[in-house]
Formats: structure tokens, sequence, C-alpha cells
């Protein structure tokens, strides 16, 4: 069975008074939660952690470095990550692959290095909305699908997240049927690639203006495993009704 997972990314927002709301969030959590990831700023991993010790949320970076340690000033590495009691980082974000020009294969090498950390990895794929106007998703999403991932990909290491870029932040969501499209045709490739046994239990997120008011919809998609959260999941009182939502299906 895959497990639901909601995971709200925080991008560059919060300082510590942001760790309120990781307070707030708790006891809102419904009585049998899903899965729930905060990736906070990285100054605030370690007291994020501490935050959350006991409780069903986990604690997920939003990006750590290709190597494992080294002259890369101002880089973060997966087992610094680790060592804050962090458990999952978020690798290929869109913003970072445009902001840092990060490739495929800078998403596969720190995806190994947060592996070999021992950390899951929350991998990002989507398409621009050229891409889409041009009828390109889905060679889009094959392309950016078997170049992030590698070989050693498995439910227990890797959850992935499909997040059009012009569906982020923007209050545009793709219609029931381009999510179901682009879901189903990553399960399919997982499967081509990596067999039955190891592409079910691979969790699949949907991302990209994810409220409380569209969420349950969204979830009730078939292979929709979760949501991937920037805005709403910044207030308690937003996230907690998109993780009852997914505690609901
Ligand atoms: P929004 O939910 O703010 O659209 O952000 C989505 C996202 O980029 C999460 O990683």
């Amino acid at each position: 069975m895959r497990h639901k997972l909601a995971v709200g990314n925080w991008k560059m927002n919060g300082s510590t008074s942001a760790l309120s709301e990781i307070d707030a969030l708790i006891p809102l959590l419904p009585d049998t939660p899903p899965h729930v990831v905060i990736c906070p700023p990285a100054p605030l991993l370690f007291r994020a952690s501490e935050a959350v010790h006991g409780t069903a949320i986990t604690i997920g970076a939003q990006d750590c470095h290709m190597q494992a340690s080294g002259a890369y000033t101002g880089d973060i590495s997966a087992a610094m990550i680790a060592d804050t009691g962090a458990t999952h980082v978020i690798v290929g974000h869109s913003e970072r692959r445009a902001a840092h020009e990060e490739s495929n294969s800078d998403v596969r090498a720190k995806a190994a290095q947060a592996w070999s950390a021992g950390l899951k990895t929350i991998i990002c794929i989507g398409e621009s909305d050229e891409d889409r106007a041009a009828d390109n998703t889905l060679d889009i999403i094959a392309g950016q699908l078997s170049g992030s991932l590698s070989d050693g990909a498995t439910g227990a290491n890797t959850v992935i997240a499909y997040e059009p870029i012009w569906a982020i932040g923007t209050g545009k969501v793709p219609s029931l049927d381009q999510i179901i499209e682009v879901h189903d045709f990553i399960r399919a490739r997982l499967i081509d690639r990596f067999g039955d046994a190891i592409a079910d239990v691979i969790p699949l997120l949907y991302g990209g203006s994810v409220k409380p008011d569209n969420a349950e919809t969204i979830f009730r998609a078939k292979n929709v495993d979760g949501a991937l959260v920037g805005g709403a999941s910044l207030k308690a009182s937003d996230f907690a009704p998109i993780i009852s939502a997914l505690a609901r299906i």
C-alpha cells in the first residue's frame, strides 16, 4: 500500500516565530493523520524537528548539495540535514531548476547524496505553460522523470511531486483530467522502468495552488497520493484542512 503524504514547502518564508504555526498545527491534526512533512528554511530545521517530536509530522529540507562535503561555501549537505533530525529533502523544485540552473543529472546526484544520508527525496517535475501550450507536457515529464530518477529509487526512499510550473503560486490549477492524465502517465512510466512492486509504492504528489477548497477533489483522483503545498502550508489554519481532506480519502 502506498502511504498518503501532505508536504508543506515554506520556501524562503518564516523565522523562528513561524515555529508557532507548527505548534498550532499539531492539535489540529485529524485522529488518524496521514504522514505530514514540513519543509522550513534550513536555519529552522533543527528547531522544527524538536517541535514535531512524537507527532505525525516530520521535517524536510528544500534542497541539498550534490557532494557529500567540501569547499562549497554556503551550501548544505544531505548529512547535515539528516543531523538536524529531518527525514526528507525536496530536490529539483522548479524554482531551483530555473534560478540555479539545476539539471536532471544534478537532481539525480542530489538524490543519491540524500539517500546515502538516510533521507527520503521528494523529486519535483513539471512542465511550463509554453510546454503545455505546445502539447509537450508528457514529453517533458518523461524526460524529467527518467533523467532525475536513478535506478536506486524505491517506495522507501522516493516521493515524486508533479508541479506544473504555471500552477505554482498563481491560483491556477489544472483540470482534474489534466492532473489524472499526468499522474497516470508517471505511474505507467514508473511501472515500465521499475516494475509493479516498486512503482506501486512510490507516492505521487500533486503541487501547485493546492488550497483548503480544492484539496479534496484533487486527492480523490486515482494516482494522487497527496500534495506538495506552498503558500497554504504557511498557516496552520490553511494547512490543517488540507491534511484533514487527505485523511478522509
Ligand atoms: P503554491 O502551493 O504556493 O502554489 O506552491 C506550490 C509549490 O511550489 C510547492 O513546492
